[in-house]
């Protein structure tokens, strides 16, 4: 049984994450998808929030689990018997970040990471940016599956209430 791990943000859930969390479940007999709880971090949506919509998101895939974490991913793989981190690549630019994390992860852990070019169309997509293209009225409806884009544009406009804006 070999089990992977596809550890993220996932603020939220885009198109491009779903590719590859999909593309692992062909590689592994369990997938695990991992949110990373930071609390340094300022999120649009809270890591309840963020599993909710993952589960929504891979329930068509019959081998993947969603979970959180805190502290580090190699803690949680060693607690959960996780044989590779399975990682997306967009472009060269991700390698520099993604070889250095999965040196200290092998350094810290025996875990192997596996990475998975990111199929083209998704190559540009990073939710960071479909926050920001969706804060100023961009369309990012096809980006993101669709409950997650009602709940993002319902969030952004609660932000702009809060605001007063
Ligand atoms: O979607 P992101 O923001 O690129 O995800 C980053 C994440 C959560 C995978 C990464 O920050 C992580 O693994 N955090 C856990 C803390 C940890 O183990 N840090 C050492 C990494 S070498």
């Amino acid at each position: 049984m070999r089990r992977a791990v596809c550890p993220g943000s996932f603020d939220p859930v885009t198109n491009g994450h779903i590719d590859i969390v999909s593309r692992a479940s062909f590689l592994f007999d369990e997938v695990i998808v991992a949110v990373g709880v930071n609390k340094s971090k300022n999120r649009l949506f809270t890591p309840e929030e963020r599993m909710e919509m993952l589960t929504e998101a891979c329930r068509v895939f019959p081998n993947v689990t969603v979970d959180g974490f805190t502290g580090l991913l190699t803690t949680f793989c060693q607690e959960r018997g996780v044989h590779a981190i399975v990682k997306g690549l967009r472009a060269v630019s991700d390698f520099d970040y993604e070889l250095q994390m999965a040196q200290m992860n092998s350094s810290l852990a025996a875990i192997e990471t596996v990475f998975v070019p990111t199929s083209p169309e998704y190559s540009f997509l990073a939710s960071s940016l479909v926050k920001e293209v969706a804060t100023f009225g961009g369309d990012v409806s096809g980006l993101v599956p669709e409950f997650v884009h009602e709940r993002l544009v319902a969030r952004l406009d609660e932000r702009r209430r809060e605001e007063g804006l």
